[in-house]
């Protein structure tokens, strides 16, 4: 019989690392890698065109139906598509990101993105980025991660980023922007940021992005094991 390959699940706060790792994790083991947070805030880009409120949930669950969002690898880094328009950078602005937790809080929003999650990820072979990934996509997932980092880390991370892109930001309000994300996706009725029981917590202040990955290959070469899959090739790296 064959053996499908993992599906692997990463969750935690915003700016914790989990982008970079699971697309790092996805080229070495030649997996596909999903990125959850970018389907809820193509949403609420979406949204914001349309001047559908958040606070609207059949407007929303109107324009989910409609939506078609595809993933498209590229040298130069993964694109997002809504409908067919590349949205990589329109739906990483801090105002789509405020919106997008607002979003992400109404039911059926993340009913319909979780279904169309599950049927990109049930084939195995993937690497899935989220909040609940582990706790409600695919509980089932044969390798679960947590990642963390304290709140000042991240923001300092993210300020990094958006300044690289030439973004005007200033680093306390990008702090107290993460906080407030934070706040927002760990107190929401659905889905509520939470760390899946049998999930490998890993704390990245401080470490490299190297160090945390050696980490999770370890995890990753013991579920490959325990799935009967053949071992990683030693030193497997990008
Ligand atoms: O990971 P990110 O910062 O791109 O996520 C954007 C927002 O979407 C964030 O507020 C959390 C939310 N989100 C969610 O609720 N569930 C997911 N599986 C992924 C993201």
């Amino acid at each position: 019989m064959s053996q499908r390959e993992l599906i692997i699940a990463i969750d935690g706060p915003s700016g914790a690392g989990k982008s970079t790792l699971s697309r790092l994790l996805a080229r070495i083991l030649g997996y596909v890698n999903i990125d959850t947070g970018a389907m809820y805030r193509a949403v609420a880009l979406q949204a914001h065109r349309l001047n559908v409120s958040p606070e609207d949930a059949a407007g929303l669950g109107r324009l989910c139906e409609g939506l078609r969002i595809e993933f498209e690898r590229s040298e130069a880094g993964d694109r997002v598509l809504l409908n067919g328009e590349d949205v990589s950078e329109a739906i990483r602005t801090p105002e789509v990101s405020l919106l997008t937790s607002r979003v992400a809080a109404c039911p059926c929003v993340r009913t319909a993105l979780v279904r169309l999650q599950r049927s990109l990820g049930e084939q195995g072979g993937v690497v899935l980025e989220g909040r609940d990934i582990g706790t409600v996509v695919f509980p089932r997932a044969e390798a679960k991660f947590f990642l963390l980092a304290s709140a000042r880390e991240r923001g300092h991370r993210r300020y990094l980023e958006l300044k690289e892109k030439g973004l005007v930001v200033d680093l306390e309000q990008t702090i107290a922007e993460v906080e407030e994300r934070d706040a927002a996706d760990g107190a929401r009725e659905h889905s509520p940021l939470l760390q899946a029981e049998d999930a490998v917590a890993i704390d990245s202040t401080g470490l490299s992005i190297e160090q945390v990955l050696e980490e999770m290959l370890q995890v990753v070469r013991a579920r490959r094991r325990h799935s009967g899959l053949p071992d990683m090739p030693r030193g497997s790296t990008v």
